[in-house]
């Protein structure tokens, strides 16, 4: 129910109260009392004039008797009866055989009693109608509510139209603003403000409204910059996840360049022979065609060998452009081919067991990067302990999934140390970058939905790397 329809309804039930208890208590009371009062009047008249009678009863003056009655009821018409008894139950008046109208229910009638002395000579017995008068205090009581109703209504009118003014009109408009604020709108027109209570609420609707606007400012300017913030700190991580990548490719360029060297000195000392034994030729008379030609031959292919040596190594660094189906069992051995030199410097021996047709899909030379770091890692710990000692490699297809472990004997990884070891930069050696593990695990965690792990064998440290295999149809297996 609207508030309207409530003090509409409130009004209406005060004014009904207000009539009916006009009808139904007051008026009856005021019209109990008046007649009350106005028998009491008739009655203090009629013993003037009972006492006015008595001698001309006791003078037996009945002329005079009459005329006074007669004029008496003449000028009462509401006197409906009169009658004078004597005491010996005789009337005097009017004449015995008159016959007395009858009684009506709202009638007075009033027994005076004549007296002399004490003692009763007659009674004068009047009915009055008391008609005329009840229609009278009910005129003058309807004029009287009437006036009082009429009162009574503009005063409730007047009330309504001002509640309607201060309370329910303000009170829906700041409805309305509430409705608007929950919709997101701060700009709706405010009822306005009076001193009153429903000022104060108006007073606090407004601030509590300046309020929200104010903090949901805050919040859409915090929004924006932690958006910029973000994005900001996406573009260094991503750059220097790039820096991560490039570092690790120059540690594994060192790698390389010192497998190249290593390649390259046998055909460099077959090099330096051939020239070498060209001149003796020369010298001795003994160069033929035939010899001169053999030689520039032999040089052309040792040139080339080592140009393939190159294009080799080339081929590993060349970053990956898109995901592909590849053998697991040729990307190990390109990692193991890049470390070969340096492993067998060191005399290092390796333990190699990889099978061909296992395939999966993903980035090759990531890949190969990947086990490049962990032969590493295992020869500098291996080196640390002197010369010589043992890697093992193996590859395996298990479970839907292609593992590969590369472990040592070089006395395994501190305890402290082993729940670390995947953590940029964390390293504990003196040249060490720290980035080695942790780019490992970037490439196969992030690039290749596998996983890396790190453990001990009673020999030394071992590490497992679990990639996916191919699920596509067309499978090279076997
Ligand atoms: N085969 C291993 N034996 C013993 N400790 C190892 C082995 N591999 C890794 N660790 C430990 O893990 C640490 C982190 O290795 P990681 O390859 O990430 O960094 P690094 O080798 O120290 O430096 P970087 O590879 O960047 O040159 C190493 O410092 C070493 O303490
Ligand atoms: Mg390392």
């Amino acid at each position: 129910m609207s508030l309207r329809a409530k003090i509409f309804l409130l009004l209406a039930l005060v004014y009904a109260l207000l009539l009916g208890y006009l009808y139904a208590v007051w008026m009856p009371e005021a019209t109990r009392y008046q007649v009350d009062a106005n028998r009491r009047m008739q009655a203090r008249a009629l013993a003037t004039l009972g006492e006015g009678l008595t001698p001309m009863v006791l003078g037996g003056q009945l002329g005079d008797l009459y005329d006074t009655l007669d004029q008496m009821r003449h000028d009462n018409p509401e006197w409906r009866a009169v009658e004078l008894i004597d005491n010996r139950q005789r009337r005097l008046y009017p004449l015995a055989g008159t016959p007395l109208p009858t009684a009506e229910s709202d009638d007075a009638q009033h027994d005076i009693a004549l007296r002399v002395g004490g003692n009763a000579v007659a009674t004068l017995r009047v009915t009055i109608s008391q008609a005329p008068l009840l229609a009278e205090i009910r005129r003058a009581q309807t004029a009287l509510i009437v006036a009082l109703a009429v009162a009574a209504l503009f005063v409730l009118l007047l009330v309504g139209l001002m509640l309607e003014a201060t309370v329910r009109r303000p009170v829906s408009r700041l409805a309305a603003a509430s409705h608007a604020l929950a919709a997101g709108e701060f700009d709706a027109p405010l009822p306005r403000a009076g001193s009153d209570e429903v000022g104060e609420l108006v007073h606090s609707f407004a601030h509590m409204r300046d309020q929200v606007r104010e903090s949901q400012q805050g919040l859409r300017q915090l929004a924006a910059t932690l958006e910029e913030r973000v994005q900001q700190e996406v573009a260094r991580n991503r750059e220097k996840d790039h820096l991560l990548i490039q570092q690790s490719r120059l540690a594994s360029m060192g790698e390389m360049v010192h497998n190249i060297a290593h390649q390259w000195r046998q055909p460099l000392n077959a090099l330096g022979l051939l020239i070498h034994n060209i001149r003796d030729d020369f010298e001795y008379g003994a160069l033929t065609a035939a010899s001169l030609q053999q030689a520039t031959a032999d040089a052309q292919r040792l040139l080339e060998r080592m140009s393939r040596t190159i294009d080799d190594f080339r081929d590993f660094f060349r970053p990956d452009r898109e995901m592909a189906d590849f053998d697991v069992g040729a990307a190990v051995r390109d990692a193991l081919f890049i470390t070969e030199a340096s492993l067998r410097n060191y005399n290092i021996e390796v333990a190699a067991e990889i099978p061909d047709g296992i395939v999966a899909a993903g980035y090759p030379s990531q890949f190969s990067q990947a086990v490049l770091n962990l032969l590493v890692n295992a020869k500098e710990a291996l080196q640390q302990r002197g010369p010589g000692g043992r890697i093992g490699v193996r590859l395996a297809a298990a479970d839907g999934s292609a593992v590969v472990t590369v472990d040592d004997d070089a006395g395994g990884i501190a305890p402290e140390v082993l729940p670390k070891v995947f953590e940029p930069y964390f390293t504990t050696k003196e040249q060490g970058s720290g980035i080695g593990l942790y780019m490992a695990k970037m490439i196969i965690e992030k690039n290749m939905n596998g996983s890396i792990e790190a453990s001990n064998t009673p020999a030394g440290a071992r590490f497992a790397i679990s990639i996916p295999l191919r699920t596509t149809a067309g499978d090279r297996h076997g």
